[in-house]
C-alpha cells in the first residue's frame, strides 16, 4: 500500500470515530411517561426543539407508563453514553437503582415537571408550583360558589392524582388548604365522606378509572341529591368525571353540570370548557418548562450552575432538590382566548 493510501484510510477511521463517539455535539436523553397524554407530547416535542437549537443530539422515550419499561429504557441511554438524563417519572419512588448506575457513569440527571424521590443523584428540579395548582383549582370553586359570602350547604366530591405522583399530594394539599375550612364549617358538605388522598386518589391518571368512582358516588350518595362542585386535578380526571356526570343526566337546565376543575389545557377540555361543560383549567405552559430544562442541562454540562428559585419544597427522601418553580395560570371561558391564543400555544383552529 502507498503511504498516501495509507494515511487516507487513517483519516477515515478518525473520522468515522469521531462521528459515532458523539463529538458531534452533546447527547441528552429524555424519558417521558406516556404518550397517551397529551402534555408529554408536547413536553417532548418542546425539549427537543429547544435542545436541538443549542446543537445537542437528543433520545426522545415515551413509556406508555409502565415503570419497568422506562427503567430499561433510561438504562439504555446510559449505555448508549448520554451526557444528560431528564427524566419525568411514572413512579417518582422506582428509579433509586437506574440513577446509581447514572452516577458512576457520571451522568447528571434533572426531574422534569415530577420529583425524583429516594435518590442523592439528581441535581435539579424544573416544575410548576404545584402547591399553587391546586389552590388555583379550590380557590375557582370558592369563587363560582361564592363560599367567603356563606350560603350552601353545597355538595363537592374530591379527587386526587396518582399515589405514586409526588406532585398529586401537592396539588391536593394547595387545594384543601383553600376547601378544608369551608367543610368544616358545613358550607360544603363531602356526602361520601371521602376526604382523603387515600379515597380520592386515581391511579396513573387514569380518566376511566375516576369515571368509575364517580359512577359509584353519583349512585351511592347523589340520587336524590345535587352535586356542585367537583375537585378534579387534572383534565384526564375531569373529563372522566364529566363523562360519569352527564351519564345520569347532568347538563341540563334541571340538572345544571357541578363546578368542575381541571389540569394541563389538554385540547379535549379546552374545547369542553367554550362549550360549557368543564370550567376550568390549570394552564402550565410546556414551552416554558421544557425551555427551563434545557437551560438546566446546559448549565450542568458547563460546569454552571443553574438559576433556581426554590430550595426549600422538594425534599426527595434523601436531599432538597434545588427547583425552578414556574407560575400555571387559572384558564376559563373568560381568558383562554388571551391564555391558549393569542400566546400562541394553540391555533383557533385546533379549538374548533
Ligand atoms: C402530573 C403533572 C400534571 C399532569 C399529571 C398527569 O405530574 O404535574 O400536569 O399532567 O401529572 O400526567
Amino acid at each position: 500500500m502507498k503511504r498516501w493510501m495509507v494515511v487516507l484510510v487513517l483519516c477515515m477511521v478518525l473520522l468515522l470515530a469521531a462521528c459515532s463517539s458523539g463529538d458531534d455535539g452533546k447527547f441528552v436523553g429524555i424519558a417521558m411517561p406516556t404518550k397517551s397524554m397529551e402534555r408529554w407530547v408536547l413536553d417532548g416535542e418542546n425539549m427537543v426543539k429547544e435542545f436541538k437549537a443549542l446543537g445537542y443530539r437528543t433520545d426522545l422515550q415515551y413509556a406508555e407508563d409502565i415503570v419497568e419499561t422506562q427503567i430499561s429504557q433510561i438504562e439504555n441511554m446510559i449505555t448508549k453514553g448520554v451526557d444528560v438524563l431528564v427524566i419525568s417519572a411514572i413512579d417518582g419512588e422506582s428509579l433509586t437503582n437506574v440513577l446509581e448506575k447514572a452516577a458512576a457513569a457520571n451522568i447528571p440527571v434533572i426531574a422534569y415537571d415530577r420529583l425524583i424521590r429516594g435518590s442523592e443523584h439528581v441535581s435539579y428540579y424544573a416544575t410548576f408550583d404545584n402547591f399553587k395548582v391546586g389552590m388555583l383549582q379550590a380557590s375557582y370553586i370558592e369563587e363560582k360558589l361564592q363560599l367567603s359570602k356563606g350560603g350552601g350547604p353545597y355538595n363537592i366530591e374530591l379527587f386526587a392524582g396518582s399515589p405514586d405522583d409526588n406532585n398529586a399530594y401537592f396539588f391536593f394539599n394547595g387545594a384543601m388548604s383553600v376547601l378544608q375550612p369551608y367543610i368544616d364549617n358545613g358550607t360544603l358538605v363531602v356526602r361520601s365522606g371521602q376526604t382523603n388522598f387515600d379515597q380520592a386518589a386515581t391511579l396513573r391518571w387514569d380518566g376511566a378509572e375516576a369515571q368509575k368512582r364517580m359512577d359509584n358516588l353519583l349512585s351511592a350518595f347523589y340520587a336524590n341529591e345535587p352535586l356542585h362542585a367537583v375537585l378534579a386535578p387534572n383534565d384526564d380526571v375531569a373529563i372522566g368525571v364529566l363523562s360519569s356526570l352527564k351519564g345520569v343526566g347532568y347538563g341540563t337546565e334541571a340538572k345544571p353540570l357541578p363546578v368542575i376543575t381541571g389540569q394541563d389545557a389538554n385540547l379535549a377540555s379546552v374545547k369542553s370548557i367554550i362549550a360549557g361543560e368543564q370550567t376550568m383549567t390549570v394552564f402550565k405552559d410546556t414551552r416554558v418548562l421544557a425551555k427551563k430544562a434545557v437551560e438546566m442541562a446546559d448549565a450542568l454540562l458547563s460546569g454552571e450552575e443553574a438559576e433556581v428559585n426554590d430550595t426549600e419544597t422538594y425534599d426527595n427522601g434523601v436531599k432538597v432538590v434545588p427547583s425552578y418553580l414556574l407560575e400555571p395560570v387559572a384558564v376559563d371561558i373568560a381568558n383562554y382566548e388571551e391564555v391558549l391564543i393569542e400566546s400562541g400555544y394553540y391555533t383557533r383552529d385546533q379549538l374548533d
